[in-house]
């Protein structure tokens, strides 16, 4: 065992598989008394069992570790609660949450029902904000602690995931005001989007060029949970981990601006625009572009 998070006190959503089972068991080697938290449901969010989190509580156990099970909903105000509650009830205090649980309905835009997106977007969004809330009240009372949410590249965009992108979009922005909102109290809040083999990512429609173990992301979350990490003062940052790759993205900015006197009107913009400020391309669209002629041309499309 390690001692990189002796003494912490960390909980962990969606910790009963792929990677929040990794960050758990992870977090539990390097010293922390971990809170395993996992509804226990089908990819899609169905059919909850709490055994997946008690199994996950007995493998720290027999490694020679300390867990407790939570098998709430983290989409539930309540059950976001009963995370940070537990932790402090078996442990005494709060040092980190890490916030991984989540589900997938895919759908196209112009087919998805309200039943598709309503779930996706209270799992990984509020289900993020539910822990963030409770944990973050325990934070700012004791001056410390770290808050890690779980985004996704395809925050930039997804073709039959928008339910899913948008609520990985909002991950990033949540992330980015905790990190602003608890500042002086200090606390740091970070975002992570992993590439994994779990469960989740066998359901990729395409070969993605750089993947990983759910154990790579572990080691990156733990680090962001330990003193090293907050010595280094890391806060409202965003990193891909995929497998031998860890990459951070750009705080969001504005990239071209241009200025004319005088009120705007849509004929003043549509002659000034253009030439001026322009637009930005859209990776993601570039690369659809080259799959769907990747496709045209029958070879498989590869993601980069
Ligand atoms: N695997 C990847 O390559 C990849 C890529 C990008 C982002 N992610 C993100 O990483 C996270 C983990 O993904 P994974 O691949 O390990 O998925 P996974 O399906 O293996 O595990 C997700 C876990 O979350 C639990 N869960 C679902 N809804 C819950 C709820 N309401 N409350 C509590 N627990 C709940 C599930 O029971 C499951 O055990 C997700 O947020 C996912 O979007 C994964």
């Amino acid at each position: 065992m390690g001692n990189f998070l002796a003494g912490k006190v960390v909980a962990v959503t969606g910790a009963g598989r792929g990677i929040g089972r990794a960050v758990a068991l992870g977090a539990a080697a390097e010293g922390a008394r971990v809170v395993v938290n996992d509804y226990g449901v089908s990819i899609d969010g169905a059919s909850p069992t709490s055994e997946i989190a008690e199994g996950i509580v007995k493998e720290i156990e027999a490694a020679g570790g300390e867990a407790v099970a939570v098998a709430d909903d983290v989409s539930t105000m309540a059950g976001g609660q009963r995370v940070v509650d537990v932790a402090l009830s078996s442990y005494g205090r709060l040092d980190g949450v890490v916030c991984v649980a989540g589900i997938l309905r895919e759908r196209m835009l112009f087919n998805m029902s309200e039943e598709e997106w309503d779930p996706v977007v209270a799992t990984h969004l509020k289900g993020t904000f539910t822990v963030f809330r409770a944990a973050s009240a325990v934070m700012r009372q004791q001056r410390a602690g770290t808050l890690i949410g779980f985004t996704s590249g395809n925050h930039q965009g997804s073709v039959s995931q928008p339910n899913y992108s948008a609520a990985k979009g909002g991950i990033i922005s949540l992330v980015r005001s905790a990190a602003l909102g608890l500042h002086k109290y200090g606390v740091t809040a970070n975002a992570v989007a992993p590439v994994a083999r779990t469960r989740m990512s066998a359901n990729v429609p395409m070969e993605l060029a750089e993947i990983g173990e759910p154990e790579d992301v572990a080691a990156l979350v733990v680090y962001l949970l330990s003193d090293r990490a907050k010595e280094e003062r890391i806060t409202g940052q965003v990193y891909t981990v995929a497998g031998p790759k860890i990459a951070v993205w750009a705080q969001p900015r504005e990239l071209r601006a241009a200025y004319a006197s005088g009120g705007w009107t849509p004929e003043g913009i549509a002659e000034f625009l253009p030439g001026s400020v322009g637009v930005d391309p859209m990776p993601m669209l570039l690369q659809l572009e080259r799959m769907e002629e990747a496709a045209r041309d029958g070879s498989r499309p590869n993601a980069q």
